[in-house]
Parts: structure tokens; sequence; C-alpha cells
């Protein structure tokens, strides 16, 4: 203990006498235009990677692979909807929420994190990140403004949020470099600088007036601009280029921003992500990226690849650029795969930094590729249709006059909202508001489909017939298919206001929460368990025989495992539109019919040896996936998508 004292009581005055602090900290020096790490000139070349997209078990295999490359930092986005479910709810932090834990794990691996702190995120994550109930609270006039009732919400969250942060700082001999406030502000074109200062301050409040704080935008005057704040360091977007002189433009307008600022490409945006419906045509050449992440570098500018693993997007988290979901995978052809498979663009990549003369930071050796299995086809049988099983485990649901209540209103904030009243005619049923897709019953029988948006198609009136004498019930089951992730929140899900028959309001609703979880990766344990009995007490796999079915249907079937798991791709193709929950994960949506994704990626850790409860929740047929006697779930060890 003495010995260590005296050490640092050296150390400091050896720094005094080279007039050099090389006690932890990372600073600017706007002089020599560099970032000083423990007082020397430091040079990053980051990875962007989302814990909130893998499994926490594998966030050190995932890790080690970024280190591998000759990468020296990541860049870590929080989401404040993952963490904090519901407004009154203390946020999660433990297993798939514990940040800590991810940059601690990174840090072992020799990487420093770079924070993206938000709160807005995009991140093509639901809402960018925001909560569904800052919606709900109906008192926010602007997001991501100065707005008071925003403010006030995300002043909290950052009381939950940054003291976990400080002690993390370099300052404080941690990993944490410097904090990313907002994203992209300038391009939402509102220009609130009193925004982004309170947001600065209140970071400042928390982890001190030296902490390096930065902002980000697209290299355009106007947004640079908007997005902006003195003392706050500007960076910028960046994507593959070869046109010549291109990328020193970019950070000639950067550096313009601010006196002696070291170039800085915190948005290093190599590959497009992919949407439902919508196939990618806009990839880019490994030879361009690594070309511009070359003369990026030669500038001495500090970069960070977007994404350097995707992962993926289990539950409903995704965001959507509307009409478009983003989907499931978020492998965005990035050099980590989906399932943590280095590829060429990872080879390519790694090849360069080894090629780097005095990086500090050289490539580590490459772990293999964790080992995949292609499970035997499982058979599935019709258990109940979607709306009786809703009914079936008794949803929480609010009562209502005249008006259905949205998502929100009725704290579902994610995935399907169940809605059913009485009518007494049939004829043309009219919902001029809702979001995303309904799907409309008579008397548990289904009647069809209708997108608030989807390609060119907007339907919002369907010809309900069929109706009985007396009473009928109708049933309308929404779909929250993602909330945009590129802007910020302009209305809530579900369906809103009134829903008319003949133009007569329809009255007396039910509108219940749907419960298919999203929490966490899995679900809530005392839902799967409510479930779980549901399905024993109502359920015969061995008996049950029938794959007939014209409405949306829940279908189960057991997948069995004989060894240790290990991480798989359920191959969707011949299924409709839906979703997929393997025990207590909801893996994510699927929609096959559209695709570009038709495999899901289940990894091991949500697997176990013995019997595996695998059920498709499908809303709009499967094809050729079933018989009449069963339906089945292929398993691949390889990705399919179509482009
Ligand atoms: C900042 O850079 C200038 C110019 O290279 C150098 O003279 C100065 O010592 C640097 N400051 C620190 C704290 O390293
Ligand atoms: C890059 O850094 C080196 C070493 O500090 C310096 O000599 C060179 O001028 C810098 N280049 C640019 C484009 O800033
Ligand atoms: C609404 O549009 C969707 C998408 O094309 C279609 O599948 C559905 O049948 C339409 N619904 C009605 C009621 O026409
Ligand atoms: C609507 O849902 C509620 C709640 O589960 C149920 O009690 C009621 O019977 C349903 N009504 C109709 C008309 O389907
Ligand atoms: C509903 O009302 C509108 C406007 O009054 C009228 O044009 C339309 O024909 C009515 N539709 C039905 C189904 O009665
Ligand atoms: C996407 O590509 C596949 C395969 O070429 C094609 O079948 C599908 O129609 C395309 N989808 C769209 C929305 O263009």
């Amino acid at each position: 203990m003495r010995r260590e004292l005296t050490f640092i009581l050296l150390c400091f005055a050896a720094s005094s006498v080279f007039g050099k602090d090389s006690s932890p900290s990372f600073k600017l020096n706007t002089t020599s235009s560099q970032f000083l790490l423990d007082g020397d000139p430091f040079t990053y070349i980051a990875g962007e990677i989302h814990y909130f997209r893998i499994p926490h078990l594998k966030w050190d295999d995932r890790l080690k692979r970024v280190r591998a490359l000759g990468f020296n930092a990541i860049t870590v986005p929080v989401p404040w909807n993952f963490h904090q479910l519901f407004q009154d709810d203390d946020p999660l932090w433990s297993g798939d929420h514990d940040l800590v834990k991810f940059i601690k794990t990174a840090n072992t691996n020799g990487l420093y994190t770079i924070l993206r702190v938000g709160p807005y995120i995009s991140a093509e994550w639901d809402n960018g990140g925001l909560p569904w109930w800052l919606i709900r609270s109906g008192k926010i006039s602007k997001f991501r403004s100065s707005d008071a009732a925003y403010m006030t919400e995300v002043t909290q969250w950052f009381k939950h949020l940054l003291p976990k942060i400080a002690p993390l700082l370099r300052k404080n001999a941690g990993p944490v470099l410097m904090i990313q406030i907002e994203h992209l502000y300038g391009l939402l074109g509102i220009c609130d600088q009193v925004y982004m200062l309170d947001l600065a301050n209140l970071v400042r409040e928390h982890l001190g007036n030296d902490v390096v704080l930065f902002t980000l935008d697209a290299p355009v005057v106007q947004f640079m601009r908007c997005g902006t704040l003195p003392n706050v360091l500007p960076t910028i977007e960046i994507t593959p280029t070869n046109v010549d002189g291109t990328v020193a433009n970019w950070f000639n307008l950067q550096k313009a921003f601010m006196q002696g600022a070291p170039a800085v490409a915190s948005q290093f945006i190599i590959n497009p992500y992919k949407m439902w419906g919508n196939n990618v045509t806009d990839r880019y050449v490994n030879s361009v990226i690594i070309q511009t992440a070359k003369t990026a570098f030669a500038l001495n500018a500090s970069i960070s690849f977007h994404m350097t693993h995707g992962g993926t997007t289990f539950g409903f988290w995704n965001g959507a650029v509307e009409p478009y979901p983003v989907t499931t995978s978020y492998d965005s052809f990035a050099p980590i795969s989906e399932s943590g498979d280095v590829n060429e663009l990872y080879i390519d990549i790694r090849g360069w930094i080894l090629s780097i003369p005095g990086w500090s930071y050289p490539p580590t050796p490459v772990p293999a590729n964790l080992p995949r299995t292609a499970y035997p086809t499982v058979e599935l049988t019709v258990f109940d249709t979607i709306s009786g099983f809703i009914l079936g485990v008794n949803p929480e649901c609010w009562a209502t006059k005249e008006t259905p209540r949205t998502a929100e209103y009725i704290r579902d904030g994610y995935g399907y909202v169940y809605y059913n009243t009485s009518i007494i005619e049939c004829g043309q049923l009219y919902i001029p508001t809702f979001s995303d897709n309904a799907y409309v019953f008579l008397n548990q029988n289904f009647v069809g489909a209708l997108y608030k948006q989807f390609n060119s198609i907007h339907n919002n009136t369907i010809d309900v017939q069929g109706c009985l004498d007396q009473f009928n019930s109708l049933e309308i089951i929404v779909e929250i298919t993602g909330r945009p992730h590129n802007y910020y929140p302009d209305m809530s899900r579900g369906i809103q206001g009134n829903v008319y028959m003949h133009n007569i309001t329809l009255e007396n609703w039910e509108s219940c929460v749907v419960p298919i979880d999203t929490y966490e990766v899995s679900m809530v344990e005392e839902n799967y368990e409510k479930l779980q009995k549901h399905i024993e007490e109502n359920f015969d796999l061995e008996k049950s025989k029938s794959a007939v079915t014209t409405n949306p249907s829940v279908f189960i079937g057991n997948l069995h495992i004989s060894g240790a798991p290990a991480d798989t791709f359920l191959d969707t193709r011949g299924w409709g539109k839906g979703v997929v929950t393997i025990n207590q994960y909801n893996i994510g949506r699927y929609w096959a019919s559209v695709g570009p994704q038709q495999t899901l990626f289940v990894p091991s850790e949500f697997l176990h040896k013995g019997t595996n409860l695998i059920m498709f929740y499908e809303f709009e047929g499967a094809t050729t996936a079933c018989t009449t006697t069963s339906c089945t779930a292929k398993f691949t060890n390889v990705p399919i998508f179509d482009y």
C-alpha cells in the first residue's frame, strides 16, 4: 500500500518536471487539433455496436471480434425506452440491460467507449429510443426541444443514467472517453439551441465541466449550424466515396465549426440497414469503404464504423422510416455478421489496419466463428385463433363508451392492441385513423386487413358482412409495426378516434393489452408462467392434428434438443406475417411474404437441452409452410435474404 502511494507521488512529481500531466484524462488540444488521452495525442478507430441487440452472454464474443479488427474503441448509444419500460418504473440495469457491464467488458478487451446518451439516438430503434409513455402524457408539445414537459422527463432520465457513467469516465481511470448529446439534430430543422445547451448543461452537471461533449451532424452547413454548440465538439457523419477531395472537404467544414477541432467522423456509415418490403439496392463496395477510411485516417481523423456489428432487433423494438418498418435482422452488411461471423469486409478492414505503420492497437487474433446447427424440422399445429388466444389469457382491458383507447393510453407500449365491441348490423366499417395495421374479425372469423400505409396502399374501410340476427362480436387487432426512428413522435398507436359502421359511431369498446411481450429480450416471467399454464390446460400437442384455419392463429410446436444448444436460424419461408416466440423469448417479427428477410436468428442462449416451445403468431396466413394436418418450422445454419 505504502509503496503504491510513493509511486503515485513520484508520478505527480515526474509529470510536473516534464510539464505533462499523464494521469488519466481525456481532453482536446485545440492548438494541435488533437485528442489527448492521459496527456498523449490520441486517435481512435471505433466500431459502433449495440448491447441491446446482442444477448448479454454473447457480449464478450462480439467485443473480442471488434478488438481483433485493430479498433481501439466502441461507440454505444443508450436507448431510454429499452431501460425504462414504464414511466413510474425504475430503469432496468441487469442482464441484457447491464450497460455498465458492457462497457467494462469492452474495456477488458482493450476497447475504450464513446457514449451516445441522446436521449434521441435514432439507431433504427422504436421512436429513436424515446419511450412511448412520453407520447401518452399529452403534455409535451414538441419532442427533442426545450419544451418544459419534455425536459423534465429528460432530466429525470439523466439522473438515473449519468451517475452510472461518472465512475467510468477516463478522468476517473475508466474507459469512457467522451459523450455525444442528441443525434443528427440539425437535420430535424427546428434549430432549438436552447434545448441543445440545456442537454449539454445537464450532462456537465453530472459528469463535470471538463467532460468532452460532442454533437454529430451531416456535413452540410445548414445542419451544422442547427446541430452544433459553442464549446461542444462538432463531429460529422460520412459515407463511402471515391470522389477526390470529398472527404477533405467534409472535415474542413467540420473544423470550421470549432477552432482547433480534431477531425472526427463519429458516424462512418458503411452500409444500409434493411426494411420490410423494400429491397436494398444501395450497398457500398468494400474497396470504396476501405479507401474512404484510409483517406480520413491520413487526414488524422478519428472514425467510427457504423455498424461494426448490427445484431438483432428482438421483440418489437424496431424503428421505421414510414412506410417501411426496419427488419428484425439488423445485420446491415456489417463486418461482423448478425450471428457473429467475420466476413470479407472484416478481413479487408483488418488488413488495412494491419498496414498502418505505428498503430498502437494492432489487430489481435480473430476468434473462430461460433458453431451453428440446422435443427430438424419441427411440426406445429393450431392452438387457437389469435383473438381466442388473447382472450384466453385474460388481458387487461379498458372499457369506454365511444372512442376506443390508443395503445399508449392503455399502457400497451409495443406489439399489438386488441379491441372489441358488439354490433347489431353489418356494413361498411370505417376506421379513419389507426396505426399501423388493423385485422378485422366478425364473430371470431377473419374479415380482412387494413393498412395505414404500405407501399402505395392506404385503406381504411372494409365491408363487414354476415351478421347474425342479434348480437355480433366485432374484433379489431391493431399491430404497432415500429414507431419511426428518423424524426420525433408525432402520434400515438392503435385506434385514434371513432370507428364507424354506416356512418354510425360504434360504442361500448373494450381496448385490451395484448400479452405478447417485448419486455427485455425475454418476456416478463410471470406472464410467461401464465401463458404456459394456459397452454397446458387447453392444448395437447400430441393429440392436435390440425393446421386448418382461415383465421390469424397461434401455432405451437416443440423443438427437442439432445445436447448443448447452438446458434441457429429459423426459416420462415412459407409463413405469412407475424411474430415468433421460443421459450420465453420474443425472437422478433417475420414477414416472409414480402421479405427481404426470410430467416430469424436464434441465439443458443434462448434454447435449452430438452423441449423448447415454439409459437408462431401468424396474422396473414401461412402459405407453403402448412398442410391440412400441420405446419413446419425449418432451421438453417445460414441466413436467407432476398434483395
Ligand atoms: C497542445 O499542442 C501544442 C502544439 O503542438 C503543444 O505545444 C502543447 O504542449 C499541447 N498541449 C498539451 C497539454 O499537450
Ligand atoms: C496529421 O498529424 C501529423 C502529426 O501531428 C501532422 O504532421 C500533419 O500535419 C497532420 N495532418 C493533417 C492533415 O492535419
Ligand atoms: C388493404 O390493403 C392490403 C394491402 O394491399 C390488402 O392486403 C388488403 O386486402 C386491403 N384491405 C381491404 C379491406 O381491401
Ligand atoms: C370483449 O373482450 C372482453 C374482455 O376480454 C370480453 O369479456 C368480452 O366478452 C368481449 N366482447 C365481445 C363482444 O367480443
Ligand atoms: C356516410 O356519410 C357521407 C356524408 O354524409 C355520405 O356521403 C355516405 O354515403 C354515407 N355512407 C354510408 C355508408 O351511409
Ligand atoms: C425483392 O427481391 C426479390 C428477389 O429478387 C423479389 O422476389 C421481390 O419481389 C423484391 N421485393 C421488392 C419489394 O421489390
